[in-house]
């Protein structure tokens, strides 16, 4: 079996691709009904909370688009410390919203003081925030983050784009005071790309109800109305429900705490290789992704060469992404990843460096 160390699209496992086979039902139907249910209550494990769970026939970038057009009529602070931080913070902009950017370096994780100063000087409907910074590697320390939203300015809505962590990383909705929390299904879900899930606070939904041009695909109004009948205003993803309601039961199944503690021990064991052969990590002690390890290309190797090289295996890792595509490359450790495949990897890294 090959193993792509990419983040996203991930492995499926077989008997989850197998599940999307099978037969349509109506979406207007008591079956799709029960399916949909089922699928969105074991989603609320995986979110840690109690709040509503929307799936989106869309991939996450969908629900980033909710988030600004649903909760702020016009102002929203945006922390932006890498690419995907800064696609949201667009997203805003090319939706008429007054976005002001809050910029860090991109190796170094959003700072809960430097939010604290900027709800000081303005008031904001809501801040957008990523967990897991695909591209650098990086892991917001989100829940401080949403503590110092909360002491400055209480009315703001915290938005955060979990994309690449949640299901893999314990992210606390209602303990943190989250309202809305997205992800896409081709990361840590281990599913095939396509569909959106996303958490949102009833505050959250209160304030959409004021909020002027929501659109009509991603409205949350709409689609709470359709999802308290357990369905979608628009024609669902079935297929993928299928495959998504099976691998929460797989996911329960080894359980979330397991689950955790594998990605945490595969992103260990990833670092410390980085560092024991001559490169070194984008990320800063502390904020390392449990999902994504960013590696400086200290050794100048041609990703070209080590990918054709590692595919002979039956393996591949990722480039660099955006500003830092060529100063970087990433091994994901997401999705169905087992410490054998790591190990795997890391042998052929070995033989490829020895070269
Ligand atoms: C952190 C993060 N946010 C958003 C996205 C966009 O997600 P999608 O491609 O599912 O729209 C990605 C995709 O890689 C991501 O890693």
């Amino acid at each position: 079996m090959s193993r792509m160390f990419v983040p996203g699209p991930v492995d499926v496992d077989d008997e989850v691709l197998r599940a999307q086979a099978q037969p349509m039902v109506p979406h207007r139907s008591k079956e799709f009904e029960a399916l949909y249910r089922r699928a969105a209550e074991k989603a609320q494990q995986l979110f840690f909370t109690q709040n509503r769970v929307f799936l989106s026939a869309s991939s996450g970038t969908g629900f980033q688009e909710a988030a600004v057009r649903n909760l702020a009529d016009q102002h929203i602070l945006s922390c932006v410390n890498g690419a995907f931080a800064e696609r949201w913070y667009e997203v805003a902009s090319t939706n008429g919203k007054q976005a002001d950017r809050l910029e860090f370096e991109w190796d170094q994780p959003v700072s809960p003081a430097a939010v604290t100063e900027a709800l000081k000087k303005k008031t904001y409907e809501a801040i957008t925030i990523v967990h897991n910074e695909t591209s650098t590697g990086l892991q917001n320390p989100v829940r401080e983050v949403a503590e110092a939203v909360r002491a400055a300015s209480p009315e703001t809505l915290i938005c955060v784009d979990a994309v690449s962590s949640l299901g893999g990383v314990k992210i606390e909705m209602d303990a943190w005071g989250l309202d809305m929390l997205l992800t896409s299904s081709q990361k840590c879900l281990a599913l095939p790309p396509g569909l959106a899930l996303a958490a949102v606070s009833d505050r959250a939904l209160a304030k959409a109800e004021t909020v002027a041009n929501r659109g009509w695909y991603f409205d949350l109004v709409r689609m709470e109305k359709h999802r308290l009948k357990d369905s979608s205003a628009a024609t669902p993803a079935i297929s993928l429900i299928y495959a998504l309601d099976m691998q929460l039961d797989r996911i329960l199944a080894e359980s979330l705490e397991a689950r955790f503690a594998r990605y945490e021990a595969l992103a260990q064991r990833v670092q410390e290789w980085v560092v024991t052969h001559g490169l070194s990590l984008f990320a800063p002690e502390g904020y390392r992704s449990r999902t994504v390890t960013t590696v400086r290309n200290d050794l100048g190797l041609d990703l070209s060469d080590l990918n054709a090289f590692l595919m002979q295996r039956g393996m591949r890792i990722a480039g660099g992404y955006g500003p830092i595509k060529k100063d970087t490359f990433r091994i994901a450790h997401m999705g169905e990843i087992r410490m054998s495949d790591v190990e795997a990897l890391l042998a052929a890294l070995d033989e490829y460096l020895k070269k």
